[in-house]
């Protein structure tokens, strides 16, 4: 096992290169089975949950090939429509192959699927939409046994949004009978890319990044070579990092408009920030004033993957911040660790009330999932002293290259075995 050790205090100064997203890389790999010609997806971060996706892929029998930062699928000899519970037990993304199984084989059958530990995480939005598409789903042993005769397009209304239940809507109907409409639909940035790679290949979707999406049905996709977008939420993690330590950064690679809502608190929080095509510059004297509330959403509202970092920057700005979680139950964990190192913060539920102090002081504190992890990075960034953060396996399952990031930003930082 491996920790952190951090010394806090430094301002942090220079340029990003941000990684593909995450959120968009883990439903593209999820896609490629959908054509039995090789897939290339560029610009694939070395994270964890990557590789585990990956390991699903291999285990329904298709061939990968990793070089550096690509990853080459070639699904023509994928035989298997179940997916073994030690691997869907690891992430979140494992349920985004149901859609496409169900495309290939008419058949999936996959355990409840893991991932970080911030809610209930239900998937009944998930199964209700794959029903409308025509599909049996018997839910028994704690596995989902799914199986249809054909996909037959349909109208589809979301209760809520939901990012992977719009995805894996829209994997088992792109190449269903008939035309499918999906209207409530999550408008992420991640949507947008998804429609763009199954388009690539030879798809029918339009309306991604609206609330509406529609598919027409096709009988058959081709490979791709294929650039995902960057990760807005990395390049998010780096931006708040030096709003709060101080100093100048550039990140390269993220739309300004796929974070504007988080652009817009930390020009609120004091930060100057310059943007231009794909490139972000904000620059920060460290010493922020705090901003009345802030409350997670859908896209393009306040990301929930942002509101840990978030507060961590908020608990030694000037003032006092409230903080509403609107999308995930228990995504709070990290404050009592924040507390371990000075911060003044009253978690109620789904809200948080940070009363910003003059400085936090190093301590040993534990990450409990990847978020909460990335703020306990950037508290102790700024904390006087040193401190020290373990269970970093939170922190790799989407961070690539983090501490060799921080280190070329003049962050105090050293990753040790113990
Ligand atoms: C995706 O998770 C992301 N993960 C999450 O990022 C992100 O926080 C989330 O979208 C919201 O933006 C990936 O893309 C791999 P949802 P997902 O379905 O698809 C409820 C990170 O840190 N819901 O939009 O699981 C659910 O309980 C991760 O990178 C249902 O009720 O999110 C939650 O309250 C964490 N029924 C809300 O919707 C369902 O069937 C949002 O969930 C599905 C979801």
């Amino acid at each position: 096992m491996d920790k952190y050790i951090i010394n806090g205090g430094e301002k942090l100064c220079g340029s990003v290169e941000i990684q593909s997203a995450k959120n968009t890389v883990l439903p593209l790999l999820a896609a490629s089975i959908l054509t039995d010609e090789p897939v290339k997806i560029r610009g694939v971060p070395m994270i964890n949950d990557v590789e585990s996706m990956l390991h699903i892929l291999t285990e329904v029998g298709c061939k990968i090939q990793r070089k550096k930062d690509c990853a080459l699928i070639d699904s023509a000899g994928a035989v298997s429509h179940e997916i073994p519970t030690r691997l869907t037990k690891e992430l979140r993304s494992s349920v985004f192959m149901l859609g496409p199984l169900l495309s290939r084989f008419h058949r999936a059958k996959i355990s409840y699927p893991g991932g970080c530990d911030i809610g209930l995480r239900p998937i009944d939005l998930h199964l209700s939409g794959l029903k409308r598409l025509g599909v049996e789903i018997v839910e028994k042993d704690g596995y989902i046994h799914c199986e249809t005769k054909k996909l037959v397009g349909a109208e589809i209304l979301l209760d809520f949004p939901s990012v992977g239940a719009t995805e894996n809507i829209m994997l088992a109907a792109v190449k269903a009978e008939g035309i499918t409409v999906i209207r409530n639909a999550a408008k992420e940035p991640e949507i947008v890319d998804l429609q763009r790679f199954l388009n690539a290949m030879g798809a029918k979707v339009c309306g991604a990044g609206g609330g509406t999406i529609a598919i027409e049905g096709v009988k058959r996709l081709r490979g791709v070579d294929f650039v995902p977008i960057g990760d807005r939420i990395e390049a998010g993690t780096y931006l708040i990092a030096v709003a709060s330590c101080g100093g100048e950064i550039e990140t390269r690679g993220v739309p300004p408009e796929n974070i504007a809502a988080l652009l817009h608190k930390l020009r609120e929080n004091g930060c100057k920030i310059y943007t231009k095509n794909d490139k972000i510059i904000l620059t920060s004297d460290g010493r922020l004033r705090s901003v009345d509330i802030v409350e997670t959403m859908p896209f393009p509202g306040f990301p929930t993957d942002l509101q840990a970092q978030y507060t961590a920057l908020c608990a030694t700005a000037k003032g006092s911040t409230l903080i509403v979680e609107n999308l995930f139950e228990t995504r709070y964990r990290y404050a009592a660790e924040l507390k371990r190192m000075g911060a003044d913060i009253t978690v109620r539920g789904r809200t948080a009330c940070v009363r910003g102090v003059e400085k936090l002081h190093g301590a040993c504190v534990t990450a409990g999932d990847l978020r909460g992890g990335a703020a306990l990075v950037l508290a102790a960034l700024k904390a006087e002293g040193q401190s020290s953060v373990v269970e970093l396996s939170y922190i790799d399952r989407g961070y690539g290259e983090f501490e060799e990031k921080l280190k070329k930003l003049g962050a105090k930082i050293r990753r040790v075995r113990i």
